[in-house]
C-alpha cells in the first residue's frame, strides 16, 4: 500500500505542521534544504518550528544545478555535520530541491528520513507527489534517480505569494494536464478563467488528489501513471533541447504545455479526440502559455531526445494521448514521421494565432 495519501496535509500553517511532524518523528537533529530564494522567502515562514541546532545547507537556484555536484555539496555538509541515521531532512523550495533534497536524502547513509515542503505551483501539484527523486545527468533530465516517498508532504499556497509569475504559469501547466488526461469537470472549472485568476486553495488540493489517485494505484510506473506522461514526450524533448542548446532556457511547464499542443494534436489524428475537443484544449493552452515557435533546425535533435525518453520500451517512442478531455490512452506508438508532423502543425496553430 502506498502511503503518500496520508502524508499530504494543506495548511496555512506550515510552521505548526512541520513541528508536529518533527514531533512525530523524534529526529536525531534537522537538516533544511534551501535555495537563495527559498531562504529569503520561505525559510521565515517555518523557521519558528526548527531546533536550535539544525542545519541550514544552502544551494544555488536553478535547473542547472540539479546535478551531482551539488549532491556533493549537500551529502558533504551532512557529513561535516556529523548527521546520523536519526536525522531527518527538510527539503524546502521548488522541484529542483524537492527532487534533488530527496535523493541525497534516500542516499545518505543508504537513506534518512525526509519532508517535503514544495514553495512552487508546479512542486505543489506535481513533483512532490510520487515518490520520483533524481538529478540531471550528461545532458538528460532526471537521469539518474530513484522512487521513494517523503514521510510527509506539507503544502501551503502562502509560498505562492512571492513567486514569479512566470513559475506560477509553469505550473499551471500540470495542472491542466491533470484536468485534460482525467477530469473534464475540472478542466470545465479551470477553463472558465485564466491562470492568474485561478482560486488556488481549491485548485492545488483538486490536482494534487488526481494526481494521488493514479499514483497510488501505480506506483512503479507499469502502465497507469504513464497517463501522467501527457504532453511530456514532446515537451520534455523540447525542454531538454532548449536546457542544453539555448540561450533562455524554457521552464518545464512552458515546454510542457507546447508538448501538450502537440500531443492533442496527435490525439486527434491518432486517438479519436474530436475537433472540438481539441480546439478548445488548444486554445486554452494558447491563451495561457507564451509559446516558442520551434525553428526547423530544431526537429531533428528534438525527435532524436522523444527516442531517449525512459517511457520508452525497444527503441519505439510510446507517449500517452488523449480520447477525450478527462480521458486517455498510454503506450501509443509514434513514428519519426508523426513527432515531425505534429512539432511542424504546432508551429503552424501558434503562428496563426
Ligand atoms: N518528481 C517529479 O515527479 C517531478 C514532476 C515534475 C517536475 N519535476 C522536476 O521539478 C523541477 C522543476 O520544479 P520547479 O518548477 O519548482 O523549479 P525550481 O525548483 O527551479 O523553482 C523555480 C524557481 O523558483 C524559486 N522559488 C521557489 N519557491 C519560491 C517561492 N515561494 N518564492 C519565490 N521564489 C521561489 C526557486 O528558487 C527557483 O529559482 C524540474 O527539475 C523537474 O524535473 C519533478
Ligand atoms: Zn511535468
Amino acid at each position: 500500500m502506498n502511503k503518500s495519501i496520508h502524508d499530504i496535509i494543506f495548511t496555512d500553517k506550515p510552521a505548526s505542521v512541520l513541528e508536529e511532524k518533527l514531533l512525530g518523528l523524534q529526529p536525531s537533529r534537522v537538516a533544511v534544504l534551501v535555495d537563495e530564494n527559498t531562504k529569503k522567502h520561505c525559510l521565515p515562514f517555518i523557521e519558528k518550528a526548527l531546533p536550535h541546532d539544525h542545519v541550514l545547507i544552502e544551494i544555488e537556484s536553478g535547473e542547472r544545478h540539479k546535478n551531482l555536484n551539488t549532491c556533493i555539496e549537500i551529502w558533504k555538509a551532512l557529513t561535516n555535520q556529523a548527521f546520523d541515521r536519526k536525522g531527518v531532512m527538510v527539503n524546502l523550495g521548488g522541484g529542483v530541491i524537492g527532487d534533488m533534497g530527496g535523493f541525497c536524502a534516500a542516499t545518505y547513509k543508504r537513506g534518512i528520513r525526509f519532508i517535503n515542503m514544495p514553495t512552487t505551483l508546479l512542486a505543489q501539484v506535481d513533483a512532490s507527489i510520487g515518490g520520483k527523486l533524481g538529478i540531471d545527468f550528461d545532458g538528460f533530465k532526471n537521469h539518474i534517480g530513484m522512487f521513494r516517498e517523503p514521510d510527509s508532504v506539507i503544502i501551503s499556497t502562502i509560498f505562492m505569494d512571492t513567486l514569479i509569475d512566470r513559475e506560477i504559469r509553469s505550473g499551471f501547466a500540470e495542472v491542466v494536464k491533470h484536468a485534460l488526461i482525467s477530469d473534464s469537470m475540472h478542466f470545465e472549472d479551470i477553463s472558465r478563467n485564466l491562470w492568474h485568476k485561478q482560486n488556488w486553495h481549491e485548485v492545488v488540493p483538486h490536482s494534487v488528489t488526481i494526481k494521488e489517485n493514479v499514483v497510488i494505484q501505480d506506483p512503479q510506473e507499469q502502465g497507469l501513471r504513464k497517463t501522467l506522461n501527457f504532453g511530456h514526450t514532446i515537451g520534455h524533448a523540447i525542454e531538454t533541447h532548449y536546457l542544453n542548446h539555448a540561450d533562455n532556457p524554457l521552464l518545464h511547464g512552458e515546454a510542457i504545455a507546447m508538448g501538450m499542443i502537440a500531443e492533442t494534436l496527435l490525439s486527434s489524428k491518432k486517438c479519436g479526440l474530436s475537433q472540438d475537443e481539441s480546439q478548445s484544449a488548444i486554445s486554452y493552452l494558447m491563451d495561457n502559455f507564451p509559446l516558442e515557435r520551434i525553428p526547423e533546425k530544431f526537429f531533428d535533435a528534438i525527435i532524436n531526445l522523444t527516442i531517449q525518453d525512459k517511457k520508452n520500451r525497444n527503441g519505439k517512442v510510446l507517449s500517452t494521448l488523449l480520447q477525450k478531455i478527462g480521458q486517455c490512452a498510454f503506450d501509443i506508438e509514434l513514428s519519426k514521421e508523426e513527432l515531425y508532423w505534429a512539432i511542424n502543425e504546432y508551429n503552424r496553430k501558434i503562428s496563426a494565432k
